[in-house]
């Protein structure tokens, strides 16, 4: 029996990286998946290999920024499945820059998927949820939402911002018997290319680090107390514990998974 059998999960961001696992993750325990993200081809690999391993997938295009899609991403898991319970908002992306150089255009482009995005998935998200018996929202934030990092002040703005309106919204939720839990995860350094992307010219993160193709393990070597950085697999099953009955009884809390990075 699988841990979160008969439910059915949205995931956004799910071409790559931490999205594309917890999807995987999510499917082989049960769930039955609509899987988004602003890449539609990729999201349509993901899809099928989900299916090739004996799950049901259906993919969407979608940017998280764009609140119509949102409507139409929210109509499509009731019209495929008939409900929804988790929803896993994940696609992010991170800008690294000093608060000097980085220009106010660079600083809302990264708060509009990683912030107002949030936001739009628990405001369509949660009546579908709640009309489908209750479910859990799992909103990634980060190491970054909950401790200060140079070149990263855009970065942790958003990060602390989906950590705090994680609480607000778990609290109307409970306070509104709408059966949404509502949790963060805040992974540390993992390998994703997440990293790779980036880089701005000319900031150096960690001395000695390649700015031409930053690798999370370099970052996680200098900064990470376990020394190596995470897998996707490390943060999918944080997400899997959340999205099932397991952790029934937690609400507006944080999940850290950072091999001890915030343990400093
Ligand atoms: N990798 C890490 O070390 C790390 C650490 C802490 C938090 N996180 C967070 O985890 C989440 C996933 O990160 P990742 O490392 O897997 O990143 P990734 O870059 O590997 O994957 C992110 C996915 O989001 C998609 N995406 C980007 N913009 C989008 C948009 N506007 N609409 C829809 N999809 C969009 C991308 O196409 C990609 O498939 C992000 O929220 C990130 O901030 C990552």
């Amino acid at each position: 029996m699988g841990q979160v059998d008969g439910k059915v999960a949205l995931v956004t961001g799910a071409a790559a990286g931490i999205g594309k696992a917890a999807a995987m993750t999510l499917a082989r325990e049960g769930a039955k998946l609509l899987v988004t993200d602003i890449d539609g081809a990729g999201a349509e690999r993901v899809a099928a290999d989900i299916r090739a391993a004996g799950g049901v997938a259906t993919a969407m295009a979608q940017d998280v920024t764009d609140e119509a899609t949102w409507i139409n991403v929210i109509a499509k898991a009731k019209a495929e499945f008939g409900a929804l319970h988790v929803l896993v908002n994940n696609a992010g992306v991170a800008v690294m820059d000093s608060v000097l150089t980085m220009s106010l255009d660079k600083f809302r482009w990264q708060n509009a998927i990683n912030i107002d995005g949030v936001f739009m998935g628990c405001k369509h998200g949660i009546p579908l949820i709640t009309a489908s018996g209750g479910g859990s929202i799992i909103n990634l934030s980060s190491v970054a939402g909950l401790m200060g990092a140079p070149m990263m002040a855009g970065y942790c703005a958003s990060k602390g911002a989906v950590r705090l309106m994680t609480k607000a919204v778990a609290m109307e939720c409970a306070e509104g018997q709408m059966k949404v839990r509502v949790n963060s995860v805040h992974p540390g350094i993992i390998e994703t290319e997440i990293w790779a992307k980036m880089v701005a010219e000319g900031v150096m993160p960690v001395e000695g680090a390649n700015t031409e193709a930053l690798q999370a393990t370099d970052v996680a070597t200098a900064l990470t107390p376990v020394g190596y950085p995470g897998t996707v697999q490390n943060i999918a099953d944080g997400i899997l514990f959340l999205a099932s009955d397991a952790s029934a009884y937690m609400t507006g809390s944080e999940l850290v998974i950072d091999g001890g990075v915030t343990a400093r």
